[in-house]
């Protein structure tokens, strides 16, 4: 680094949900810290942790051979009292009596949110990376976990297909993402479902029992929907279809099995460039941003803005989907 920081500790946190490569981020922002000749805290279960006072001190030794382990070391939590003003004014009283200069939050929206209320309300020095399974953030084509979680699916996904096919039903498959369908419509293409049901599209049941039916009468009886969380549960859909078909149909709702795991290669390689990234902006004075990754380059852009993700264009992946059923 160029400049001479008046940063000499951080703090580093994850908030929200799980994924895997939180540890291989953790991991980078301790040891590319330590190389710097900062000091580390991990502040444990996220804000709630720094509101209770919760952290530890880390060094290099403290994050061996977690590059490839699911979940975090640090855990994570949702913190409904940070959101208001008193938890916020807990925190950063906790982050004085450390000594800690400066935050570095994995997490997704609504730890941006928390993130960027600490830059822009308090003039607290922080920096986001992507750590949600949704890939629901702007500025970044990944974030961490969301492969390893698309990946865990496929693998149960290809489990459900053998069952489907022998006995020839309809199965629906939940799958998470919150307001997102990225996870949804990656693993059904992956997968080779015959449909899928995303929050960007107003889905429409008839047709899709038009179809089913219809391949129905050509000798085309197993079928995989694949459903994002965000829209219907797994079980009324199931309902609806058999009631509209006749056909036997059952659910399968993949849940928290996607957070969890060893994160794959993207996931820890992302991980491990986002975490040192971060702790380099840190170095830099660049606060209040967001670390992504954008055609392999890291990208940076202001925490605020990563939460505005544009509404997605899934049109081509359920173009595919819909010829190759
Ligand atoms: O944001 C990650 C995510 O796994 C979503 O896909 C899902 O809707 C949610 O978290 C589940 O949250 P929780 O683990 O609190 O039930």
């Amino acid at each position: 680094m160029a400049k001479v920081s008046k940063i000499k500790k951080i703090g580093v946190l994850c908030s929200g949900g799980d994924g895997p490569g939180m540890n291989a981020a953790v991991r980078a922002v301790v040891r590319a810290g330590c190389s710097y000749g900062l000091k580390i805290e991990g502040i444990m279960r996220g804000y709630q942790g720094l509101i209770e006072n919760d952290l530890i001190e880390m060094g290099p030794r403290s994050v061996s051979g977690i590059i490839g382990r699911g979940g975090t070391i640090i855990k994570t939590a949702r913190s409904s009292e940070f959101r208001a003003e008193a938890g916020q004014k807990k925190a950063l009283a906790t982050l004085k009596r450390h000594k800690i200069d400066a935050l570095v939050v994995v997490g997704g929206d609504g730890s941006y949110l928390g993130a960027n209320a600490l830059y822009q309300t308090w003039g607290f020095p922080t920096v986001g990376i992507p750590g949600t399974i949704d890939n629901d953030l702007y500025g970044t084509d990944q974030t961490i976990g969301c492969n390893t979680a698309i990946n865990t699916a496929l693998e149960a996904i290809d489990k459900v297909r053998d069952t489907a096919h022998s006995m020839e039903r309809i199965f629906i498959v939940e799958v998470m993402g919150n307001r997102s369908g990225h996870i949804a419509m990656q693993v059904a293409l992956g997968a080779g479902a015959e449909d899928v049901v995303i929050p960007e599209f107003k889905p429409d049941y008839k047709a899709m029992c038009d179809r089913i039916m219809k391949g129905a009468k050509k000798g085309k009886i197993s079928w995989i929907i694949v459903v994002s969380e965000g829209v219907v549960k797994a079980e009324a859909l199931s309902s609806t279809i058999t009631n509209m078909t006749g056909l036997e149909t059952r659910s399968v709702v993949l849940g928290h099995v996607q957070r969890g795991g060893n994160p794959c290669a993207l996931d820890r390689n992302i991980s491990t460039r986002l975490g040192v990234a971060a702790v380099e902006q840190i170095l830099e004075g660049n606060y209040g941003k967001a670390i992504g990754v954008i055609q392999d380059k890291i990208n940076i852009i202001s925490l605020a803005e990563a939460r505005k993700r544009p509404f997605e264009e899934y049109k081509e992946y359920y173009r595919l989907i819909s010829m190759l059923r």
